[in-house]
Parts: structure tokens; C-alpha cells; sequence
């Protein structure tokens, strides 16, 4: 089985050939990701309308390549899996009209697949992992716990009441001047500063829900930067520092909750795992933490390699797979309209 995966729902094009071998082993064949991160940076953030124009310009390319690389004609593709949802509504109209359009024209059934479960399905893709297992997402657009219990079947134990962690990352790194994206950046500079010099909320610490929420930790930056403007280098190392130390802690107490939770629903599960996906994954502090959490708890930590933790159309295609496999593709996606929440 082999499926064409397209995903462009944020600033990313993408495309990617995923096969599935007779004996059930996943491989990718082809994952191509072109950034538009350049074309943003000077605005400090995604801006929706420069981000679909730049997928109408690079999107043919981007699966050309996609196929090339895989050394697969569009002949021999079984099917196309298009990110249909959630997102940035240009980007997944540009997506979803190609997908459309080639499935037309190939004479191939096409798949609408919601961008969260390519997140959520990664894991089977990189680490062959068996349901159940729970899901940390933390990207710049998604905050999320999930109960990942089967193909389709996912339970969405917490979300962010405000702002997204990736975005706090960059909003505090706009705060402070340094450049987008903010996460590498903050992280970069809270290297060499004091965590301990600031003591900034720790947002939901010890809350009977299950939520996250970090506008409040951005308020709280925004009012020590302003107070002791303006900002050594110094000043600016020990606010990521601190702003950091916030967010692992905050991440820890959170996540200790869910897989509290995730023992009492799943008893049975003598290796539960957490894995976790999003840009905000790569960050050192939070990935120990995490780990230490996991190695108290009994949980296998799982963190597939960052290049399939963010977006990229592999994980969209493996979705495609697992849906064909498991026989739940859905109608033809042909009258499909692209959802931006969904
Ligand atoms: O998953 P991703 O590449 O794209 C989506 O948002 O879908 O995540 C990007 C986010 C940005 O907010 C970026 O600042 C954050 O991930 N990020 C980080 C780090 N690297 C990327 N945040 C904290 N520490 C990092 N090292
Ligand atoms: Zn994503």
C-alpha cells in the first residue's frame, strides 16, 4: 500500500510517499518539507495570507519532489491523503483543492484527514506503538493531552484555555527582541541565565482541571521585562530562564494528572506510554522533565525524531494508511470542505 500524504494547514508545504511493505511494516519513502519560516520572520509570526500564497507557489513543486524522491509513479499510489483540518483555512484550501484535483485526474481515492491525528498516529508510524498510549502535543497552534485509544478513536483529555505553549514561547521571545521563531531562541538564551531570579506562575499548578493556560505567565513576563527595562543581555538570559523553569513546571504538574488518569482508565496497560509531538518538543528542559515524569511513573517516554514531531505530510499519509487499514477511510473526499477548527 502506498499513500501520497499533503499537508500546508500552517507554514509548512509539504508532501510525502509512505508505503506500507505485505508484512505490515511501515516505510517512509519520501518526506519533503518546505519551511516558509524565512518569508515570516519579519512579521514576528505566521500571517495567514502570505503563508497560502507561498503554498500555491510551492506546492506543485513540493510534490514532484515528494514522488521523485519516492521513486514511486503517481500510477502506482493507492491513494491521497490531504490535511483537511485544523488550521489556517487559505493553506488547507491550497491543499485540499490539489489533493482534489490530482485524485481526480489519477482516478485515485482521496482522504480528508484532520492534522491532529497525523500528530497523534506518528508514533505507530517511528516507534510501532500498539493503542492505547497518551499524547502530549504542544506546537504553536495546539496545547493538547489525548487518550489516543485506536485509529479514530481519540479522547481529548485537556486543551489550552488561552494561548497555545509554542505561541507563549514565541510571544515571550517577542517581548524580549529576540527573533522568530521565539521557542529556539528563548531556549538558546535561558542557557546561560538564572531560573531562580524570577518567580513567575506556575499557570494551573495544582488545579482540579485538567486545562493548561499561559496567558497569565505571558502577562507576568511581559511585567518584569517592563519593570526593569532597559534589558542586559543578562536580564534577558535569566527572564527565559525563568520563564522556562514556569513552563516545565507547569508541563510537569499537568501531565503527572494525565497519566494518573491514564492508569485508572487503562489498568491493564503494564507499559503505558507517553509520547510526545509538537516544535515545542525539542525544547532540552521540557524533554527532561517529561522524562524524569515518566520515569517515576512507569511510562515509556516516547519522542519520535523532531522532523516527524512537527508538521510534515508523512504523518498525514500514515494517517491515510491507518485508515485504509482499518477499513474507516471514509467516502470518497471529493465534496470534502476544508475545516479550519475541527
Ligand atoms: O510543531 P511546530 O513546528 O509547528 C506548529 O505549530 O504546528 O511548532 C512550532 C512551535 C513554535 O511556537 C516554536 O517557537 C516552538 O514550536 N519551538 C520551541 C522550540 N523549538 C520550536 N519551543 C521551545 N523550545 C524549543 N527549542
Ligand atoms: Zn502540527
Amino acid at each position: 500500500m502506498r499513500v501520497l500524504g499533503i499537508e500546508t494547514s500552517c507554514d509548512e508545504t509539504a508532501a510525502s510517499v509512505v508505503a506500507l511493505d505485505a508484512g505490515g511494516a511501515p516505510k517512509i519513502l519520501s518526506d519533503i518539507v518546505f519551511s516558509q519560516i524565512e518569508e515570516h520572520a519579519a512579521f514576528g509570526g505566521v500571517v495567514p495570507e502570505v503563508a497560502a500564497r507561498a503554498h500555491v507557489e510551492a506546492l506543485d513543486g513540493v510534490i514532484e519532489a515528494a514522488l521523485a524522491d519516492s521513486g514511486v509513479d503517481l500510477a502506482d499510489i493507492d491513494a491521497i491523503a490531504a490535511t483537511a483540518g485544523p488550521g489556517l483555512v487559505g493553506g488547507l484550501i491550497v491543499g485540499l483543492m490539489t489533493a482534489k484535483a490530482i485524485a481526480a485526474a489519477a482516478n485515485k481515492p482521496l482522504i480528508a484527514i484532520n492534522h491532529l491525528e497525523g500528530h497523534a498516529l506518528t508514533a505507530r508510524l517511528t516507534d510501532g506503538l500498539d493503542f492505547p498510549y497518551l499524547l502530549l502535543l504542544v506546537s504553536g497552534g495546539h496545547t493538547q493531552i489525548v487518550a489516543v485509544r485506536g485509529v479514530g478513536d481519540y479522547q481529548r483529555w485537556a486543551t489550552t484555555i488561552d494561548d497555545a505553549l509554542g505561541e507563549a514561547f514565541d510571544k515571550t521571545a517577542k517581548m524580549l527582541g529576540l527573533p522568530y521563531p521565539g521557542g529556539p531562541n528563548v531556549e538558546k538564551a535561558a542557557a546561560t541565565g538564572d531560573a531562580t531570579r524570577f518567580a513567575f506562575p506556575r499557570p494551573m499548578k495544582g488545579s482540579a482541571q485538567p486545562d493548561f493556560s499561559f496567558s497569565g505567565l505571558k502577562t507576568a513576563v511581559r511585567q518584569a521585562a517592563t519593570a526593569i527595562a532597559p534589558l542586559s543581555d543578562q536580564d534577558v538570559a535569566d527572564i527565559c530562564a525563568s520563564f522556562q523553569a514556569a513552563v516545565a513546571d507547569a508541563l510537569d504538574d499537568r501531565v503527572s494528572r494525565a497519566l494518573n488518569r491514564f492508569r485508572q482508565e487503562f489498568p491493564g496497560e503494564m507499559e503505558p506510554a507517553l509520547v510526545v509531538a509538537g516544535g515545542v518538543a525539542a525544547n532540552r528542559t521540557i524533554k527532561t522533565t517529561l522524562e524524569a515524569l515518566c520515569e517515576k511513573a512507569g511510562f515509556a517516554f516516547v519522542a519520535p525524531p523532531l522532523k516527524l514531531c512537527t508538521d510534515n505530510a508523512a504523518m498525514i499519509a500514515w494517517a491515510g494508511i491507518e485508515r485504509l487499514r482499518a477499513g474507516i477511510a471514509g467516502e470518497n473526499a471529493a465534496d470534502f470542505v476544508p475545516r479550519s477548527r475541527w
